[in-house]
């Protein structure tokens, strides 16, 4: 049975932390100058309702270092669910490409499209999840701290889909995760739940609590894609959750700050930390390429992953 990359709740601790080992070893293997052409002759199609600079540029090169081929798909270009159906697309598409990678608004239209593909389909975001971004965030902190589940995580913010998908990383690896956000912007009740569920889970108004003694500072934009018409009152609501010097004294001195990018300066993170030597947004956003590569090799030649030695879940 074809497998997706939908969620980071469908996946087995075990290929959680193969996939991280993968996309360690493909990006020591870049570095030291080796090629590993896994998907030699596989075509992915890359369906983008919303803009993207890091997803589409790194699945792009990701499928050609591994020698495959990509094909973007602009909003414009096939306006699913108005000019043809998900399902129709799907359909078509599983008829030429080998993988289909879709950043849309709701996840219905993404898991809709999985149902009818008979290729893999991978989530490049949508309003609900952004699981790619976990795993890059994931595989930045495997190699900053080694071990992940001891970790204690904050996120300050809009408890959207990067919120969210932190609560589903939580959920698989443990760790403590504390999420801040303004009354009306906590993530979806279902979410909320799972996150009561952790050990540690806790979701406050208050940024201080959240941030206080922890190794990870997260943040993402205050205005999504799609939502940009609430910006000004959102910049109000917000107010108070801005990550700043003054916040992160909270945090434990050799605390990482984390973004998945695009940044708003001077909104929800400032110059100063964003720049600072605490940020690690640089290395997410590498990391993108060499997460997304692991998961495309997981999907399209399983036996890869499954060759790399015994579990180390020992290490999430
Ligand atoms: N972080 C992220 O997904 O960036 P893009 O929107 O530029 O793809
Ligand atoms: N929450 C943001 C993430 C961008 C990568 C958005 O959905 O626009």
């Amino acid at each position: 049975m074809k497998r997706d990359l939908l969620d980071l709740s469908s996946l087995a601790t075990a290929e959680l932390d193969g996939l991280l080992r993968l996309g360690l070893r493909l990006k020591a293997e870049l570095k030291s100058g080796l090629e590993h052409p896994y998907l030699r002759g596989k075509t992915l199609a890359m369906i983008f309702q919303k803009p993207s600079l890091r997803t589409r540029i790194t699945f792009e090169t990701g499928m050609a270092q591994l020698g495959g081929h990509a094909i973007y798909l602009a909003p414009q270009d096939i306006g699913i669910g108005e000019r043809e159906s998900a399902k129709d697309v799907a359909r078509n598409l599983s008829r030429w490409v080998d993988l289909i990678m879709i950043r849309t608004f709701a996840h219905a239209t993404c898991v809709e499209l999985a149902q009818a593909a008979t290729v893999p389909v991978i989530n490049g975001l949508t309003d609900m999840l952004h699981p790619c971004q976990l795993l890059a965030d994931l595989l930045t902190l495997r190699e900053r701290f080694g071990e992940l589940h001891r970790l204690k995580v904050a996120f300050v913010g809009d408890g959207f889909n990067l919120a969210q998908s932190w609560i589903e990383a939580a959920a698989a690896i443990h760790f403590e995760l504390r999420i801040a956000c303004p009354p009306g912007y906590e993530p979806s009740q279902e979410y909320a739940v799972r996150l009561a569920r952790e050990k540690g889970g806790l979701l406050t108004d208050d940024p201080i609590a959240a941030v206080k003694d922890a190794d990870v500072v997260y943040t993402d934009t205050w205005t999504s894609m799609g939502q940009e018409r609430e910006a000004a009152k959102r910049r109000k609501d917000f107010e108070r959750f801005q990550v700043n010097r003054a916040l992160l004294k909270h945090a434990r001195a050799g605390a990482v700050v984390m973004h998945c990018l695009p940044a708003h300066r001077g909104e929800e993170i400032t110059d100063e930390v964003i720049d600072g030597p605490q940020s690690v947004v640089l290395e997410q956003a590498e990391n993108r390429l060499h997460a997304q590569k692991a998961v495309m090799v997981w999907l399209l030649r399983p036996e890869i992953l499954a060759h790399q030695g015994a579990p180390a879940s020992a290490n999430l």
